[in-house]
């Protein structure tokens, strides 16, 4: 059966290559997955008071939107060794009310993107300890450190195949992964 896959994106910049290259993603997914980029950049950072009786809409919108889904793809650059606030706010807004968690159970990969060249290795794995936390069973291989990122697209957008057939790859190995985990 067919499985919708959030996808999150750390970066909010209007030409990420983290967007660009969750979009390929998309694209490459097998029939068995539809990706569904679910907007983070609206939330506003989280804070026990504003959640209480009136949450903010955006995000009662991104606990709903994660709530269809049945797993969840992280697409996340690299700031300072670690994840960008978006990503960790992301989690943090999705984990709460207590017991109310839109995370649990749901597989999980993670694939890091850098023009850099050890491909945003801190932040892959600094995201693998809140994934621990929130009971996500967390694709281990391939690992997906993309580095060098700002010279794999042409004028055009299009990718080289080598990256291509990584991330045909790496897609593959989730939709393999949700099947024996969702
Ligand atoms: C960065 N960048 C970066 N890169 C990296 O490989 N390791 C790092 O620790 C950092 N740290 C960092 C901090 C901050 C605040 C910024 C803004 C950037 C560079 C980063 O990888 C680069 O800007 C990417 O292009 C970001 O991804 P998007 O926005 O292109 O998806």
């Amino acid at each position: 059966m067919n499985k919708t896959i959030a996808v999150l994106v750390g970066s909010l910049r209007k030409d990420s290559y983290n967007l660009k290259v969750a979009k390929v993603l998309e694209h490459l997914a097998p029939s068995t997955l539809t990706l569904k980029i679910i907007q983070i950049g609206d939330l506003p950072l989280y804070n026990e008071d504003i959640d209480t009786d009136n949450p903010p809409a955006s995000y009662t919108r991104f606990r709903q939107e994660l709530m269809t889904c049945q797993g969840v793809i992280f697409v996340t650059p690299e700031y300072n060794r670690s994840v960008p606030a978006v990503i960790k706010n992301a989690i943090d807004v999705g984990s709460r009310p207590y017991g109310k968690s839109v995370w649990g159970k749901k597989p999980a990969a993670i694939i890091s993107v850098s023009p850099g060249a050890i491909g945003g290795f801190g932040a892959n794995h600094h995201l693998r300890q809140s994934l621990v936390f929130l009971d996500m069973p967390t694709m281990q291989q391939p690992e997906a450190y993309f580095g060098g990122v700002a010279n794999v697209f042409d004028e055009n957008g299009n990718i080289a195949d080598k990256s291509k057939s990584f991330l045909q790859q790496f897609i593959d190995a989730y939709a393999a992964w949700v099947q024996k985990t969702a």
